[in-house]
């Protein structure tokens, strides 16, 4: 599909079939996930793949119940490393630097996946320190998106957007 068309045509999906998600997939999705611009070049995430059930409905637990997180195939959780991102850029690798790695990882990731068929949400409410606690995750590993992912059971209407002279500014203020 033509990189516009895929952009297009993505659609936050919340409804799966059961089918699994073919495992070249999967590893182009996240080989393509570590060719995303990161700070210093630093890529300073984690991602945990999620594929077995009793995980993936700790996660939709923990995200609020948001139970169709459990029934797609599998579930991406991009994780930022502020510890990796510190040490060369103190504070501000911290606190931003690390989240826009993981997060831009986290959007290469959900456009390789519609590239490919895949169907996938953004989900970002839910409650970081259970999340890091159902995962185990390392001290200081920030979960920041969990990215379900599978073949869409549903076809949403291509959602309102804002004009783009309510969000472009073209010049300074
Ligand atoms: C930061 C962020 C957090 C989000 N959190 C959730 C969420 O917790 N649950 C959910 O169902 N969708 C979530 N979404 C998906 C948005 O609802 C969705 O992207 C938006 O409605 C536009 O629809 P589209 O993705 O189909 O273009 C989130 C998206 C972003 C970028």
């Amino acid at each position: 599909m033509h990189f516009f068309d895929v952009v297009e045509k993505r659609r936050s999906v919340r409804v799966f079939t059961g089918a699994s998600v073919e495992a070249g997939k999967l590893e182009a999705v996240l080989a393509t996930a570590t060719l995303a611009p990161s700070a210093g070049d630093l890529q300073a995430y984690r991602i945990v793949v999620i594929d077995d059930a009793v995980t993936k409905k700790a996660l939709a637990a923990a995200a609020l119940d948001q139970d169709f997180v459990a029934e797609a195939a599998l579930v991406l959780v991009f994780c930022a490393d502020p510890g990796r991102s510190e040490t060369r850029y103190g504070q501000r690798g911290a606190s931003l630097y690390c989240i826009q790695d993981a997060t831009i990882a986290a959007c290469y990731a959900q456009l390789a996946a519609a590239a490919q068929g895949l169907a996938s949400c953004w989900v970002g409410a839910f409650d970081e320190a259970r999340v890091a606690a159902v995962l185990c995750a390392p001290p200081g590993l920030r979960p920041v998106m969990l990215m379900p992912i599978g073949y869409a059971a549903e076809a949403p209407e291509r959602p309102h957007r804002r004009a783009l002279e309510a969000l472009v500014h073209r010049g300074a203020w």
